[in-house]
């Protein structure tokens, strides 16, 4: 039997504009309580999987971390648990289902976490997929808020590989009133059925494509770029590196943008490709912030979809 009240969280489309800004007001609060030593037990004894297949510092530490604060607890399932290998993904899914209050999922194929969803009865949250990285952007417009909010209006770069962080960029973007500028050399930019569900999904998008990164940065209040070989791409890292040469964030395009202007980056960083030294270390740089704000945003997300507050 399907339950219409379960929400899964595959992609920032799957939030409203007002559920984003309640999550943030969520994670903002919850942020404040934690500064002054509060860590309030909004979910107590639940559970939570982590299903992971790709590597993780940051996503996994910060999930781990978020539920522990929140009073509950995380069961960490790599490769040995054999989703889609020692049983039917249905079989594996409504199991699993069965022990836990929610899935987090870092897999490669996005249909792959689709169909973790079509069989699960408690909530999945997507840990990152080839095509999309919402926790990601969640916590990237979060940062800027703080730091430039208000936001609508206004213009977030980005410069290099139009990949999963840049695609979830779009739509938290475009749901928020911020303006994403991307640069991006043509083969490494927007798909047309990407930017066809994007129109469809999300009509007020306000997207400004073009090749050239000077373009891009004009008038932002951060410059954003992520690696140029994602992880599952590396035989593709040559062919890459010269495409996207010319898309690095460097100093000199940094000063291109205005005053104030900050340097994000999901991490980790490919120093001296995607991004140099001195820009990841700048005084502009809020990357360390924007990690930290991972697991604060996380946690409001959770303490929302598992209906922890009023
Ligand atoms: N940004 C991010 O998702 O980092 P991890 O790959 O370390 O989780
Ligand atoms: N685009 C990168 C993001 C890592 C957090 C990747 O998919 O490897």
């Amino acid at each position: 039997m399907s339950d219409a009240s379960l929400r899964h969280v595959l992609s920032v489309m799957d939030l409203t504009a007002d559920e984003i800004r309640r999550v943030f007001a969520i994670s903002k609060d919850l942020k404040e309580k934690l500064r002054s030593g509060v860590r309030e037990p909004l979910l107590p004894g639940r559970t939570m999987a982590l299903l992971f297949e790709k590597p993780s510092l940051r996503t996994r530490v910060s999930f781990e971390t978020a539920m522990a604060h929140l009073g509950g607890t995380t069961l960490f399932l790599g490769a040995d648990v054999g989703w889609g290998k020692r049983e039917s993904a249905s079989d594996f899914t409504q199991v699993l289902s069965q022990y836990v209050d929610l899935i987090v999922c870092r897999t490669t194929a996005h249909s792959r976490l689709e169909e973790l969803a079509r069989y699960a009865t408690c909530p999945v949250i997507n840990g990152l997929t080839d095509l999309s990285h919402p926790c990601q952007a969640l916590a990237d417009l979060f940062t800027l808020d703080e730091i430039h909010g208000p936001l609508e209006g206004k213009r977030l770069a980005y410069i290099g590989d139009a990949n999963n962080v840049a695609r979830s960029l779009a739509i938290c973007c475009g749901k928020l009133g911020v303006e994403l500028a991307i640069a991006s050399p043509k083969q490494y930019s927007f798909d047309r059925e990407f930017l066809d569900r994007l129109a469809r999904n999300v009509p007020e998008v306000k997207l400004l494509q073009t090749e050239d990164p000077r373009e891009a940065v004009r008038g932002a209040i951060g410059v954003y770029t992520d690696v140029w070989t994602s992880m599952g791409q590396e035989a593709e890292s040559v062919v890459r590196r010269q495409a996207l040469a010319q898309y690095q964030v460097n100093a000199a395009l940094m000063e291109l943008a205005p005053e104030g202007a900050v340097f994000l980056h999901c991490l980790p960083a490919k120093r001296g490709e995607e991004v140099t030294d001195e820009v990841i270390d700048g005084h502009y740089s809020a990357v360390i912030v924007q990690a930290a704000n991972r697991m604060h945003v996380q946690k409001g997300l959770m303490a929302w979809l598992l209906n922890a507050i009023d």
